[in-house]
């Protein structure tokens, strides 16, 4: 399905531990074509579907939509409840997909994989559960000012509640962190550093490993969100030795309404539970309850559970194309987009260089407004995001209200970004 034509020499990319290489991986376009029936539809009646929005949802291929299919068609019933044969098949297939998700992120235990609705539950979650248990007025939290909207919000209603105060690692204006006022901040002994994997707005992949290292030698925990991170490299968990770590199968081909909380196993066993109701208990009486072990003592009802299945389908299909196939690929458009984009008269791209970021390309056009910009593209078939992309600090801290994204994943190609640029031509002359 890929070719197998790797750089001999990869060279590893020291602030971000992933291997960069030289070699674009082709993956078959017409094969690939076939497994997302949607990138075929045409739109505006007759043209080419030109989908670049996939930070904000990834399409799904047609083994993830037939998995969950198939569970309704064969085996639907409630799980960790019925003594009947469903009951059981279900319950088989939905924890199937948790040891899937544990061994793609490198989880030691699948006790470790607590299901959620998506990456901003996950974080909630965390700043719910260990955060009122653990934090006391005046204690300290680091944010970064790339972070979305879903790993700030959570902490500043924290903040609110307990008097927490929060303390922002500052982005450059190349859109990279600054490491040296990371490390300042960590002289004031906060308990928890909260940062994302990769900005979802300015593509850039921070140094997750040497940040957890730094947060851990100061004293502090440290959760990161993997929602742009982990449909498009390898992460392993064990390997970064992050106490938390929130992704979403959404991102990641997989279907919305289910995401993923990591938790180091003694965190977990510490924290008591989110949300009160069925499956998180071990006995209910007129007195009280007792929780029921990780992670159940994390999953109050019926959960997603077609969803979760659908996670299982969405991760054997990133694996069968490799996930640093995936990255290596992402890389290159990354590269092209650069190459396409930056002579059109006008046009700035926010954030670092393509060997510094994964695939999302976001940009100004000088004089003409992000939402008119999209609108534009849209009429051609080129679906891209426009506007603050949940990150309003972020754009605040570049002097802007909002910009045009265009974000990449695997069934993308340089022909895409040809017809952006086109797109883009078409946008300016609109506006002379
Ligand atoms: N977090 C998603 C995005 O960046 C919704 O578009």
């Amino acid at each position: 399905m890929v070719s197998d034509e790797f750089s001999p020499n990869p060279t590893e990319n020291p602030l971000t531990q992933i291997v960069f290489t030289s070699n674009m991986i082709s993956f078959n376009q017409e094969e690939l074509l076939s497994q997302f029936p949607i990138l075929s539809v045409k739109v505006h009646s007759n043209k080419r579907l030109v989908y670049l929005d996939s930070a904000a949802t990834s399409q799904k291929p047609e083994v993830v939509m037939r998995a969950m299919n198939d569970f309704y068609e064969h085996a639907n019933a409630n799980i960790h409840r019925g003594i009947h044969a469903l009951a059981e098949l279900a319950t088989e297939m939905y924890e199937k997909s948790r040891q899937k998700t544990a061994d793609f992120i490198g989880a030691s235990d699948a006790s470790q994989i607590i299901f959620t609705r998506n990456t901003t539950e996950s974080i909630n979650l965390v700043a719910y559960s260990w955060g009122r248990k653990f934090l006391e007025t005046g204690e300290r939290i680091l944010l970064t000012q790339m972070e979305h909207h879903s790993n700030l919000v959570p902490w500043y209603m924290l903040a609110e509640e307990r008097g927490v105060k929060i303390d922002f690692i500052r982005v450059t204006d190349e859109g990279e962190l600054d490491l040296e006022h990371y490390q300042q901040l960590l002289q004031t002994q906060p308990a928890l550093v909260a940062f994302t994997h990769m900005s979802n707005v300015l593509g850039t992949i921070n140094p997750a490993k040497e940040m957890i290292d730094l947060a851990h030698q100061a004293g502090a925990l440290t959760l990161v969100d993997g929602a742009q991170a982990v449909p498009h490299f390898p992460v392993d968990v064990t390997d970064l030795n992050a106490d938390f770590y929130a992704f979403s199968a959404h991102k990641m081909c997989g279907p919305n309404g289910i995401g993923v909380l990591y938790g180091r196993k003694k965190l977990l066993l510490e924290m008591p539970p989110f949300m009160g109701g069925g499956d998180m208990i071990k006995k209910v009486t007129f007195e009280g309850f007792s929780t029921n072990s990780i992670p159940y003592k994390f999953e109050a009802g019926t959960p997603a559970i077609a969803e979760g299945i659908g996670l299982g389908a969405a991760i054997d299909f990133l694996t069968s194309m490799g996930m640093q196939n995936v990255f290596d690929h992402e890389s290159e458009l990354a590269a092209y987009a650069f190459e396409v984009l930056t002579p059109i008269p006008g046009l700035a791209i926010i954030g670092p260089a393509p060997d510094r970021r994964g695939g999302v390309v976001s940009f100004t056009l000088q004089g003409i407004h992000p939402h008119d910009i999209a609108q534009i593209l849209d009429r051609e078939g080129i679906a891209v995001r426009a506007g603050h992309h949940c990150a309003m600090p972020l754009h605040q801290r570049f002097n802007l209200h909002a910009s045009t994204r265009a974000s990449l994943y695997l069934y993308n190609t340089k022909a895409d970004l040809d017809a952006l640029q086109q797109g883009l031509f078409k946008v300016i002359d609109t506006f002379k």
